[in-house]
């Protein structure tokens, strides 16, 4: 295993939109390395379908290793065109889901903030999205997306059955509602556990270990429960009632597009993916936005990159310890909407979209202006 060096980040394009979202994420990390003196050491490496026409398998033992070794990773999709022909195990073995539990990058934040110039783009009435900001903080190695028993069997008269199981240990709920409570604390907010403790056990026994672990350890922080099929409706009906949200890996993967909603498209939304800290206190830390790899756009110059240069500033935030650095390059993302600059999937209220370049030129534009 390579030495763990500081300050290394890897830059994992994918499949799909992912070189075009990722190239512009790129510049954006060029500028802050050239500009704010971030020293990095940066390294691309591949993961995804790509690969698997080359090698046989989404992810070579390499690629882990580096990204194992590195302070951080910065990723854009994975999937598409040839994704589902590829053996079932091989998608479950090497695949994006594989790296986040083999790096025991458990705790999912995904942030969902509204900027203001995107509130009449959204299919929501304006009033409701202005002013959210919140985290879903989503379960990332556990759950129903892990637990076993899990497959399809034949069961005879050319019928088959398919089980996945949710599953969830009294330690894999406690760590991640830990980081719900201590990032509650950091906001001077509140947390909101989601389950679905009216209908599945495993429910029963999340809300009882997250309850226990408030009053042992965050008898301060305010905390409630809500059923997640209540809680999806209230994401899009009163979205500022939030501040962070904990819940299983699978609600969690379907509350995060709902609240994309509120920032006007998937395409805008960041996220981290981190592990507890090992005794030097470096965490594994996964940077990627919550969206797909969406091929039927990919080679268009069209996506909108804005997600995946937003996932770089929470790695400015939560790795590089850069919080200035991360509000700057939020402002320079915020001043870009502001000045009307929009890629097709959040130009409702516009009549000229700019492509991902175009976008990318318009937050280094802004960059170069607050930096000066
Ligand atoms: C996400 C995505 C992934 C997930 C897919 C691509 C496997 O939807 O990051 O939300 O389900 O976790
Ligand atoms: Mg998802």
């Amino acid at each position: 295993m390579t030495q763990k060096n500081e300050r290394t980040l890897v830059i994992i394009p994918g499949d799909g939109i992912g070189p075009e979202i990722i190239g512009q994420a790129s510049r954006v990390v060029e500028w802050f390395d050239r500009h704010r003196g971030l020293g990095l050491d940066i390294k691309e490496r591949q993961l995804g379908v790509n690969v698997y026409e080359k090698h046989g398998t989404l992810l070579q033992d390499e690629t882990l290793e580096t990204i194992q070794a590195a302070d951080a990773t910065l990723f854009g999709a994975i999937g598409g065109d040839g994704y589902d022909d590829i053996p079932r195990h091989v998608r479950v073995e090497t695949g994006l889901l594989s790296v986040r539990r083999k790096l025991a990058m458990f705790a999912n934040i995904r942030p969902v903030v509204a900027f203001d110039a995107l509130a009449n783009a959204t299919s929501l009435k304006p009033e409701v999205v202005r002013g959210t900001n919140m985290i879903i903080l989503r379960e990332l190695n556990g759950g129903l997306y892990f637990g076993e028993p899990r497959g399809v069997e034949e069961i005879g008269d050319g019928n088959r059955r398919g089980v996945n199981s949710m599953v969830y240990t009294t330690p894999e709920i406690r760590r991640v509602a830990r980081v719900g409570f201590e990032l509650a604390k950091q906001r001077g907010g509140h947390l909101t556990s989601v389950d679905k403790a009216n209908a599945l056990e495993v429910g029963q026994l999340w809300r009882e270990e997250v309850m226990k672990l408030g009053a042992e350890e965050f008898p301060d922080i305010p905390l409630s429960h809500l059923y997640v099929d209540n809680a999806m409706m209230q994401v899009v009906r009163d979205p500022k009632q939030f501040d962070v949200v904990v819940t299983e890996n699978t609600f969690g993967d379907i509350m995060s597009d709902c609240a994309a909603a509120i920032a006007g498209s998937l395409g805008m939304l960041p996220s981290a993916s981190l592990s507890d800290p090992d005794e030097d206190g470096n965490r594994q830390a996964f940077y990627e936005p919550i969206h797909g790899c969406a091929p039927d756009i990919a080679g268009q110059n069209i996506a909108n990159p804005v997600g995946t240069i937003l996932s770089f500033a929470m790695a400015l935030r939560h790795t590089f310890n850069r919080p200035e650095d991360a509000d700057l390059l939020e402002q320079a993302v915020g001043n870009t909407l502001a000045a009307g600059t929009r890629t097709a999937d959040i130009a409702a209220d516009v009549t000229e979209t700019v492509s991902t370049t175009g976008m990318g030129d318009a937050i280094l534009d802004n960059l170069d202006r607050l930096a000066t």
